[in-house]
């Protein structure tokens, strides 16, 4: 089968749909309490089938909006995938699940450990800020547990400013960044 059509590409990455084929990658990556440490919306997965649970999920949240998504990174020289990047609308805190999506676009990045330290997670959240503001959204945040220190240097790195901390979105206490299209430059390619 040929490999799903690209939603971007910059310098090093392809950013592509997720497809069931993922699922041992996501497995692989979900399953670390390292990388699930900060991000709170689901435990560690277990197994194959949670895996692929939770590729549908994400599939049918994509659908919604073809703007929007929760994406693979994938590298161009090698077509592997090394993480998940996403532009999609942030949740409300709520008592109900799934909690209900607030007014305001959000950009979040998640890498395989094995991949950290390679720029690729501000590498791939710039493409997709560049989506979004190509689009016509005027802002977009990130929304960060505050004691996830790499994922701050990612947003200053974006160069994201720091708007506050909060207990708006996610039910939990969260710092915020935000990026404008006014004073985020575009990437060349
Ligand atoms: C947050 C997370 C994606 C950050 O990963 P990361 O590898 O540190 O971030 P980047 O891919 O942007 O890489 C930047 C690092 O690579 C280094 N680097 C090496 N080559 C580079 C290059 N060509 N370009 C940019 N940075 C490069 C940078 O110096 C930086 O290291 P530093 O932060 O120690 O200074 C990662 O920690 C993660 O997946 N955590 C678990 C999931 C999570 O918490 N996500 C965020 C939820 S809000």
């Amino acid at each position: 089968m040929a490999s799903p059509q690209a939603i971007f590409r910059t310098e090093r990455l392809i950013v592509r749909p997720y497809t069931a084929k993922d699922r041992s990658f996501v497995l692989d990556m979900y399953s670390r309490q390292e990388v699930q440490r900060f991000i709170g919306t689901q435990r560690p997965l277990e197994s194959m089938e949670e895996a692929a649970a939770l590729l549908m999920r994400w599939r049918s949240a994509n659908s919604i909006n073809p703007l929007l998504g929760i994406w693979a990174v994938t590298l161009r020289a090698t077509r592997e995938p090394v993480g998940t990047v996403m532009l999609k609308m942030a949740p409300l805190s709520a008592d109900a699940q799934p909690m209900p999506l607030s007014d305001d676009y959000e950009v979040g990045w998640h890498l395989h450990p094995d991949y950290w330290g390679h720029g690729y997670a501000t590498e791939a959240a710039a493409g997709a800020l560049q989506r979004g503001f190509e689009a016509g959204i005027a802002e977009i945040v990130s929304v960060m547990h505050p004691d996830n220190a790499p994922s701050r240097r990612v947003a200053q790195r974006l160069g994201m400013v720091y708007v506050g901390r909060t207990r708006r979105y996610y039910s939990a206490e969260a710092d915020v960044y935000r990026a404008t299209a006014a004073d985020t430059p575009m990437l060349t390619n």
